[in-house]
């Protein structure tokens, strides 16, 4: 069996019971937050303010997605909040080794991220600067999407790369993850995985993460 991580998005979760929907997913692995801020995405969710409290209140470690502008100027902050892990997109950031190296210096897990329209072969030469580099499996700003099988490849050719360097990077999937396309982001080299609606839609969220982790991992 593989070593996985379930990660699900608070995007799908109601925002004014933050507190009960965090314990409701206590057996997950990580918190995955997304931070939308209307210009890098078309979509709208909360800043650091928010993120502050969700790190006081969450019974599992914070992955924060930051879907902003400017992520050199932003990402830090959301380190120094105490976050586990920072992933911004490398279409946002100008310094992209720089900033992954200040993020870990504040002591977070430093992440990027990549659209689906991004090629990821320019991260090969610089995988070790990288904790997890997260591959979209749908355009970033919405829940509810269909996952886009046709990101597989990339996923397959960054694991492989992974595997060839002897890398430890988690290679983290982000939209559409259900138990009906999990396994084909697993078998392309996915060790990490994002799920909103799958997670927060279902009725007992401890069992949709425990069958999710079971099919991943098998
Ligand atoms: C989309 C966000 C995702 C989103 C996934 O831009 O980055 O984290 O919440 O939601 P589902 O799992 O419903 O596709
Ligand atoms: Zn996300």
């Amino acid at each position: 069996t593989r070593d996985v991580r379930i990660n699900p998005s608070i995007l799908a979760a109601d925002f004014v019971n933050m507190q009960a929907e965090l314990a409701r997913i206590a057996t997950a692995d990580f918190v995955h937050v997304d931070v939308m801020d209307n210009h890098f995405v078309p979509n709208l969710t909360f800043g650091p303010q928010m993120v502050e409290r969700i790190q006081a209140t969450s019974p599992v470690p914070l992955d924060v997605h930051l879907m902003i502008t400017d992520a050199d100027r932003n990402a830090p902050t959301y380190a120094e909040l105490g976050a586990a892990s920072v992933t911004f997109h490398l279409e946002a950031a100008v310094d992209p080794i720089a900033l992954a190296r200040r993020l870990r210096s504040i002591g977070a897990r430093a992440g990027v991220a990549v659209k689906p329209a991004t090629p990821i072969e320019p991260l090969f030469d610089h995988l070790e600067e990288f904790d997890q580099i997260l591959v979209m499996t749908v355009e970033p700003g919405f829940g509810g999407q269909g996952f886009m099988a046709d990101q597989m490849p990339k996923l397959q050719r960054l694991s492989a790369e992974a595997r060839r360097r002897g890398s430890q990077v988690w290679l983290q999937v982000d939209g559409g993850i259900g138990e009906s396309t999990i396994s084909q982001a697993a078998d392309a080299g996915a060790d990490t995985f994002v799920a909103g609606s799958a997670v927060f839609g279902a009725g007992d969220p401890g069992a949709a993460i425990a069958a999710l982790r079971a099919t991943a991992a098998s």
